[in-house]
């Protein structure tokens, strides 16, 4: 048992401090084998924590993955007040004592999911004071419908010196329902819109709502809380606003990116492995893109078994949900680096999401660029190299990268792959892998005289 920490953001190091800069070294052209056991959804569970903030009661999540984002909003939580215990792969989380509504800014630069917070705290504090969290490495990420929606809601929006700062005016601060329609199915704003309109006045319709899973598992959360929601999973989400809101003991879905990884890691070391458990509906279109590219795969109701041998081209293109996810455009692109003929991949959610490329070529990818659209042209093998991850999920796609090549790969920038795979070197070691964590050369320590 233990309270959630991360170090502060705010810290910095000095010229005496040690400094380690942690990197993968990974000896490539082994075959894997076994199981790969897949944890809670890193996505649903940072929006499930900020959820806690509607009511007074413990809500107990299960399945929650141990993740440096996790211990972000955690922190995040812990800053407004709450109060967040972890029991093994358990959270127990507690916002009886919120006492502040506003949230600080290095905790939401550091964790973008943090942001999502504004509509929880709105609905029960009648204020919120949230930073805009700004772009990341893969693209501007507006919050311009978290804050549409809002207004929708009755809350009096304002951005100033780049903090949101929104009040529900009148006597009893609280959200009204109303229509809400999204020009783009955000995710994030369906997911704080949903949490806001929870305990608002009447009813709430979200129109063009994101349809993602990670969506459902918080209408599955809220409903568990006493909250009125229907259509979660559908274009039209209704809620009807309560009261209150009480406790819940509640389980996370499992991490359908972090299983798309695994099958992917199968398949590009041309492995028969097993990886469980996986809800399939929520990897649709990737489980059709591995079958196109000439893998065979079984379900045996709780797991998926992957057997990879010769494998083809396919093209994919991002899209929402259930199109193929922006989150395995990377790890998928690393594959069809090595399957025979060219394949074409356009980035379509993320004008940023390509920085990968340029990292894979210099593992001897045949890559070529066009705006958002890679074509990809597989070689027979990939040389193992020094690389960067740039991203969290492009830092993913240089480890399958590095599993599949000759030689030794090192992967730096895992301060990106903390965020969402927890243990990954222990799983994939534990299949037969051969990945080390050591500290980049010369890194231990940098005295200044
Ligand atoms: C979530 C996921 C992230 C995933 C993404 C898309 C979390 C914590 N993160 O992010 O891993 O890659 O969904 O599946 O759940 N947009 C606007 N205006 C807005 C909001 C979004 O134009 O106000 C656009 C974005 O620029 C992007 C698209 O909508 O092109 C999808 O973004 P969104 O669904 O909001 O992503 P997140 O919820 O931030």
């Amino acid at each position: 048992m233990g309270l959630i920490a991360v170090p502060s953001p705010t810290q910095t190091s000095t010229p005496f401090q040690t400094t380690a800069n942690p990197q993968l070294e990974i000896r490539g052209g082994r075959r894997l084998s076994g199981e790969l056991e897949v944890s809670g959804a890193k996505n649903s569970a940072l929006v499930l924590m900020a959820a806690c903030l509607l009511t007074r009661d413990t809500i107990r999540l299960r399945n929650v993955p141990p993740l440096t984002d996790i211990a972000a909003m955690g922190e995040m939580l812990g800053s407004l007040g709450g109060r967040v215990v972890r029991h093994g792969d358990a959270l127990e989380l507690n916002g009886d004592a919120i006492n502040n509504s506003t949230a600080p800014y290095e905790l939401v630069n550091s964790l973008r999911a943090s942001f999502f917070c504004i509509g929880p705290l709105l609905a029960r504090m009648g204020m919120a004071k949230v930073p805009l969290p700004g772009g990341c490495q893969i693209g501007t990420r507006p919050v311009v419908e978290h804050v549409k929606g809002l207004k929708a809601l009755g809350a009096q929006v304002t951005i100033e010196h780049g903090v949101v700062t929104a009040v529900v005016p009148g006597r009893g601060h609280r959200l009204t329902g109303g229509r809400i329609h999204m020009d783009c199915p955000s995710v994030g704003a369906t997911e704080t819109l949903m949490m806001a309109a929870a305990l608002a006045d009447g009813e709430t319709v979200i129109d063009n709502a994101a349809l993602e899973p990670e969506v459902v598992d918080l209408a599955g959360l809220l409903i568990a809380m006493g909250a009125k929601v229907r259509g979660a999973g559908t274009p039209t989400i209704t809620i009807v606003g309560v009261d209150r809101l009480h406790g819940a003991d509640y389980a996370v879905i499992p991490d359908r990116i972090e299983a798309g990884t695994f099958l992917l890691a199968a398949a590009i070391t041309r492995s028969h492995l097993r990886v469980a458990p996986v809800i399939p509906e929520h990897l649709g279109a990737v489980l059709t893109k591995l079958e196109e590219a000439g893998c065979t795969l079984e379900h045996d109701g709780i797991g998926l078994t992957l057997k990879a041998d010769h494998l083809n081209a396919v093209d994919l293109r991002t899209q929402p949900f259930p199109g193929f996810p922006t989150d395995l455009q990377a790890p998928f692109m690393s594959l069809l680096a090595t399957a025979k003929g060219t394949s074409v991949i356009t980035e379509n959610i993320f004008e940023n999401r390509l920085q990968h490329v340029a990292e894979l070529q210099r593992m001897g990818a045949a890559i070529r660029m066009q705006g958002n659209t890679a074509f990809v042209e597989g070689v027979s093998r990939l040389s193992g190299a020094p690389v960067q991850g740039t991203d969290l999920r492009a830092s993913a796609a240089m480890v399958l990268a590095g599993l599949a090549a000759e030689g030794i790969t090192t992967v730096r920038g895992l301060e990106f792959l903390d965020r969402g795979y927890a243990n990954l070197e222990g799983k994939l070691n534990a299949a037969g892998a051969c990945i080390e964590r050591v500290n980049a050369p010369g890194s231990s320590a940098s005295i200044a005289a």
